[in-house]
């Protein structure tokens, strides 16, 4: 007798010519949550693929055991079938359905119809079966919504009622966090607990490594390709994971603080700015002021909803009408028509959704790296090919971008490879001013820590940076001063030093309880 639900014994995967696996070991024991942590472009969401028959049985060499037998998967409906459900890195929702009607999604029950209908999709028995699902898991959502109408950690939710739905044994999650709040994190780490109480198995991949500390019992970790390390998650120390992920000691995440100078320039200077989404529409941004110096990082920190992509996507030109304030940029004016104004007044912006707007997927990394700067590139009117290939070279090389060559299709990187494909095309527009959105969302310790390297260096450049985060580690270690948005108004502005993360969030919360910020999940 073996509670081993699934196993990999010396698994291989190529794509022509790239390993993606190159000999892995790994099981699944009945309810557990077994974490897989690794660096970006290590070989989780592979391994995952492998599991659910996204890479067929044949398509990979080694051994997938399923109960004991060999699980040859000719396609993701097998595994569906033996019970394996998964959450990808990308959220495949119908945004233009209700929850109810997605998470019943190709699978709706029927009733007889009218002649000549004989088969009609039972309405409201989804929509009473999706009450009763999204209750029995005490998911707040109401199944008639819309899912355009979602934010992410929402979404995350209708994916996992799907999942249920299955009635799956296997529940694997590729970053399920990677987009959420702390607070809807916390939702869904504890859903997770509850269900392994009732024995599910689950596999959860994850960068967060408090996370995984938290939850995991099992904790595997993949490097280049490899399984270098299983054990029991007591046995786990936190830098303990870091260097099995690494390969080496990391030291410290963030760079030494240094003193601001005191007589700096201000490059971007916000007053009383109120911004619209439309020209009569109400106003989203009220009445803020900020200013960026030369050499400084600002950050921004606010719940889900504050206006804090929306501040920085104006500052880019790229959202909203101008109802009242101004913006200098050094002195002048700055109200950009749209992104290539910005740009060419030096201020950058890394969008939060790189598969919408910071990525050409079907292109390479050299063609999304010089995508803003191709005027740089100039001689006598042509792109010079040998000025592109060396300075693309530099900065992949400079973020660490893990792939075979620069010529490789970027949507072939691994989540967090793309990501800072997104962070160099901005600096390659030397930029004055940066605008960041979650700018290391799925990127792994390692390259975190070359990202804030970077962003320091260019600091001591004189770049001013203007960064919104979720991440309260990053906020903290990186900013010089943190300011705190909520229901589009700046609550609070805080020296690093004294910034605390309770602190920040009952700034936050101040003003939660006005109605005009409960509906704006955009995101
Ligand atoms: N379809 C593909 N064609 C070519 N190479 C691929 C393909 N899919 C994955 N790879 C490569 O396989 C390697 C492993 O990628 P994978 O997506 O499994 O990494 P990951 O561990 O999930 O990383 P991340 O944390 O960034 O999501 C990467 O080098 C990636 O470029
Ligand atoms: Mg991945």
């Amino acid at each position: 007798m073996t509670d081993t639900v699934l196993s990999l014994r010396g698994v291989v995967k190529r794509f022509s010519g790239i390993y993606a696996l190159r000999g892995v070991e790994f099981a699944l024991r009945r309810g557990e949550i077994h974490a897989l942590c690794g660096e970006n472009g290590a070989g989780k969401s592979t391994l995952i693929k492998i599991l659910s028959g996204v890479h067929p049985h044949g398509s990979f060499e080694g051994q997938y055991l399923l109960d004991g037998k060999e699980a040859a998967f000719a396609s993701v409906r097998d595994s569906q079938a033996r019970g394996i459900a998964v959450i990808y890195q990308e959220l495949p929702l119908v945004e233009d359905m209700s929850v109810a009607a997605n998470i019943f999604l190709g699978a709706e029950p029927q009733r007889r119809g009218p002649w000549p209908l004989s088969r009609l999709i039972d309405e409201p028995s989804i929509r009473r079966q999706a009450r009763a699902l999204l209750s029995r898991f005490g998911i707040l959502l109401d199944p008639d919504r819309k899912v355009s109408s979602l934010g992410a950690g929402q979404k995350q939710l209708v994916e996992i009622a799907r999942a249920l739905r299955n009635r799956s044994r296997v529940l694997i999650l590729d970053e399920p966090t990677a987009a959420l709040t702390d607070r809807e994190s916390e939702a869904l780490l504890a859903l997770l607990q509850e269900l392994r109480r009732e024995g599910q198995s689950i596999l959860y991949i994850s960068h967060r490594l408090d996370e995984v500390m938290s939850i995991a019992d099992h904790i595997t970790v993949l490097r280049d390709g490899q399984s270098v390390f299983s054990a029991p998650a007591q046995e786990v120390t936190q830098p303990l994971l870091v260097q099995k992920m690494v390969g080496r000691e990391l030291g410290e995440l963030f760079p030494p603080r240094t003193e601001p100078q005191p007589d700096r320039t201000p490059l971007l200077t916000v007053t009383g700015l109120s911004v619209a989404e439309t020209r009569d529409g109400p106003c989203r941004l009220s009445d803020i002021s900020l200013t960026v110096h030369e050499g400084e990082i600002v950050g921004i920190y606010g719940l889900l909803g504050a206006g804090r992509s929306e501040l920085l996507l104006h500052l880019f030109g790229a959202w909203g009408v101008r109802q009242a304030g101004s913006v200098l940029r050094r002195g002048t004016a700055h109200a950009p028509k749209g992104p290539a104004d910005s740009i060419s007044a030096g201020v950058l912006m890394v969008s939060e959704d790189r598969r919408r707007f910071g990525l050409v997927m079907d292109e390479s990394i050299r063609f999304n790296l010089t995508l803003s700067s191709l005027a740089a590139l100039l001689t006598q009117g042509l792109i010079s090919r040998r000025k592109e290939e060396r300075t693309t070279h530099q900065m992949a090389e400079r973020l660490r971008v893990k792939a075979a060559s620069l010529e490789q299709p970027v949507r072939t990187l691994s989540g967090g490879n793309q990501q800072k494909v997104v962070l160099g095309k901005s600096l390659l527009c030397q930029p004055k001013v940066i605008l960041l959105d979650e700018p290391t969302r799925g990127v792994d310790v390692g390259a975190k820590q070359e990202i804030y390297a970077l962003l320091d260096e260019l600091r001591r450049e004189g770049l001013g940076v203007l960064m919104v985060s979720s991440d309260l580690p990053e906020l903290l270690g990186m900013s010089d001063r943190v300011l705190v948005l909520s229901g589009g108004t700046i609550q609070a502005s805080l020296a690093a030093e004294v910034a605390t993360p309770e602190i920040l969030l009952q700034a936050a919360l101040a003003d939660s309880a006005r109605p005009a910020t409960a509906n704006r999940e955009s995101r």
